[in-house]
């Protein structure tokens, strides 16, 4: 769809709204017949079938809605509470891409910037809305995600953040921990953001084999990561050992060297366990967790959360991958029980790459 078409449609859509009283609740009922609770969402409602089209393959949880989740949080990361770093959710990993992409934290992510330019160029919106749009409704797209909030009017940003505020799997969990704090999360927050790996696969880790998943059920956004980081590491999926990697349980899956570590580490490992097979604990921190981070360094803004699709459920509950058992889990939390999960029968599966990485 063409700029011109879209801006017509969201003009449209704007000039025809009308207020309704639902309730105690002031609804606007838009002219495409979308209800939300601000007028100005209206204009979002075409912007949003226009992302689901142009980026998301109508409406899909692929690579594409994976990688618009890790881009909101690259870009948002770059914020220090302390000031001195850079503008927090405010879209400059698409505004000044050529210079963000080029850090080494940020591998791979030029994909996505470069699929989100001539998409973003279609709207009227600004980068950091636009970015942080298209996390909500990728995210969105896999079934067990929370209906993320939607914060609408940043500001065009003004920088490109500097480089070193992304952490790497290289790194320790003290200076991931350290640098989370320093934006402003705690140990639990950024428990919370790591379910985002559940629906998430390496291009850049090894190379030789991108569309690598982080667990067996990289298309729902369940709590099946967590339990699968903790099974016992056997080999390599790929050409072997590669830095921020560690040994993985499953054929064709890949184990960040950072998610192991911080569901090891007493400081998380309670917080990492308690995710397991909790679907409402995952949904409702993630939810609280990326609320923080989509609006970091923002203020001002206005609620169109209703404007984000309702996400499809997830059924659950988890299994262990077939072959797999209690007995391999690398238990660390040793305050809490851990789960009872029933395993899936047959063989151990080999996991297949995420299409289209
Ligand atoms: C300790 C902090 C984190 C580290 C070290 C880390 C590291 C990584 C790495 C190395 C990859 C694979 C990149 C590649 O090879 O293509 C990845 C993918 C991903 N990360 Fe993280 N990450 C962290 C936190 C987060 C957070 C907080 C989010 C979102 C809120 C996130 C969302 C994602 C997603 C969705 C992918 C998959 C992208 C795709 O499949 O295209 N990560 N992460």
């Amino acid at each position: 769809m063409a700029f011109a078409r879209l801006s017509s449609i969201v003009a449209i859509a704007l000039a025809a709204t009308q207020v309704a009283n639902a309730g105690l609740t002031k609804r606007v009922t838009c002219s495409t017949g979308q209800t939300t609770a601000n007028a100005k969402c209206c204009a979002l409602f075409p912007v949003v079938d226009f992302i689901q089209q142009n980026l998301f393959d109508g409406g899909e949880c692929g690579e594409e809605a994976h990688s618009a989740l890790r881009l909101s949080f690259h870009d948002a990361i770059g914020f220090s509470i302390h000031g001195g770093k850079g503008g927090g959710a405010d879209g400059s990993i698409l505004a000044f891409n050529q210079t963000e992409t080029a850090f080494h934290a940020n591998g791979g992510i030029d994909d996505i910037t470069d699929r989100q330019f001539t998409v973003w160029q279609q709207t009227d919106l600004s980068a950091g809305d636009f970015v942080h749009l298209a996390a909500a409704i990728g995210t969105g797209n896999c079934p067990g995600a929370p209906r993320l909030q939607f914060m609408f009017g940043r500001p065009a940003p003004v920088a490109a953040a500097p480089d070193l505020t992304v952490p790497e799997p290289t790194d320790s969990v003290t200076s991931i921990l350290a640098r989370f704090a320093d934006a402003g999360f705690s140990a639990a927050e950024a428990v919370a953001l790591l379910s985002s790996h559940s629906v998430a696969a390496a291009d850049v880790v090894d190379p030789t084999i991108p569309g690598t998943p982080f667990d067996s059920t990289a298309g729902t956004f369940d709590t099946q990561v967590f339990l699968e980081v903790l099974l016992k590491g056997t080999a390599f999926p790929g050409n072997g050992s590669q830095p921020g990697e560690v040994l993985s349980p499953l054929a064709g899956e890949m184990r960040l060297q950072s998610d192991f570590l911080i569901s090891q580490d007493a400081r998380t490992a309670c917080l990492w366990q308690a995710m397991i097979n909790d679907q409402n604990r995952m949904m409702t921190q993630f939810k609280a967790a990326m609320a923080k981070l989509q609006t970091l360094g923002q203020k001002g803004l206005t609620d169109c959360s209703d404007v984000v699709p309702v996400p499809a459920p997830f059924a659950g509950p988890i299994k262990f991958p077939a072959s797999f058992s209690q007995a391999d889990v690398q238990i660390a939390c040793h305050t809490a029980r851990f789960p009872t999960i029933q395993t899936v029968a047959g063989p151990a599966p080999t996991v297949a790459p995420v299409p289209g990485s």
